[in-house]
């Protein structure tokens, strides 16, 4: 569904560049930016709350960038709500949502291949070949349509913010990336926009994944890095509606994988975890 230009009270609805910059030369101060797909939940309310009160001009985007997607059977069922996400941004606080068309993003295709090095190499880096270039590509474009002075992304995604980290050293922007801890449901399930595919069965099983996380983390270095990883694994499969994708320990700011506890290094746990064709993504540091 197409919602097009509209001014809600304060709040702006653009959909094309040219509009999002008109738009931006009325304004003056600081801008913050918060690149989203929809499908919005309180997990984004508290990246354009928190972009709210660090910024003069909240600009929130929300696009489902074809290009990320391995899977095109995924980017289908990709959830959209553009309505809701105009009312959640509205009580939010937002000044500008801009709701492009591919071709607003790409009018020509966006051959651009990015070198993120080892830290793209790795668990959604392998898992999702070809997802963080697209990432890569849809957040430098919108950096160059915004030129944001901040810019703010969650650290359920904790690889994706490392990359978009190193987008911005590598490449050259001088925008402040804002990491914001992960938002989860009173039961613990990370939020997600994800989380609205699941069944009701799935739903249930869900807590499970940061419960099994919390227990892991708990343990801390009293266990070997391989029981850690088969506790995990274990205790996560036992429930019929999860399957385990991958259960990773690795150095929280390399994301190279580690196979033994070493002084000083802090560590994080990341998981993935499949409940039918749903994708449920979640991390946690381990002391
Ligand atoms: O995390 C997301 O929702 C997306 O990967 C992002 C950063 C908006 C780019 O499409």
């Amino acid at each position: 569904m197409r919602i097009e230009s509209r001014c809600n009270n304060r709040m702006k609805v653009v959909n094309h560049v040219e509009q999002v910059r008109h738009a931006l030369s009325l304004t003056n101060g600081t801008i913050g930016l918060v690149p989203t797909m929809g499908a919005l939940h309180s997990g984004h309310r508290s990246l354009v709350e928190r972009a709210r009160a660090e910024c003069d001009i909240v600009v929130v985007s929300v696009f489902v960038n074809p290009t990320q997607f391995n899977d095109p059977k995924d980017l289908e069922k990709y959830p959209r709500t553009p309505e809701k996400d105009i009312e959640l941004l509205k009580e939010a606080g937002a000044d500008i949502v801009f709701m492009p068309e591919v071709e607003d993003i790409y009018p020509e295709e966006d051959n651009r291949i990015f070198d993120f090095g080892s830290i793209a190499e790795v668990m959604e880096g392998a898992a999702r070949p070809g997802h963080f270039n697209g990432v890569g590509q849809v957040v430098s474009r919108l950096f160059e349509i915004v030129s944001p002075h901040k810019a703010y992304f969650g650290e359920k995604d904790y690889q994706q913010l490392a990359i978009i980290r190193k987008l911005v050293t590598d490449y050259g922007f001088d925008i402040e990336i804002v990491g914001c801890p992960i938002i989860r449901e009173s039961d613990g399930l990370a939020l997600s926009s994800r989380n609205m595919l699941l069944n009701e069965k799935q739903r249930i099983a869900a807590p499970k994944i940061y419960a099994t996380l919390c227990q892991a983390a708990e343990f801390g270095r009293s266990k070997s890095i391989d029981e850690v990883c088969q506790f995990v694994v274990d205790t996560i499969n036992s429930d019929p509606e999860l399957d385990v994708e991958y259960f990773t320990m690795a150095d929280s700011s390399t994301l190279k994988e580690i196979v033994q506890w070493e002084k000083d290094q802090q560590v994080r746990g990341f998981v993935v975890v499949r409940a039918g064709s749903v994708r449920l993504i979640d991390n946690i540091e381990f002391d």
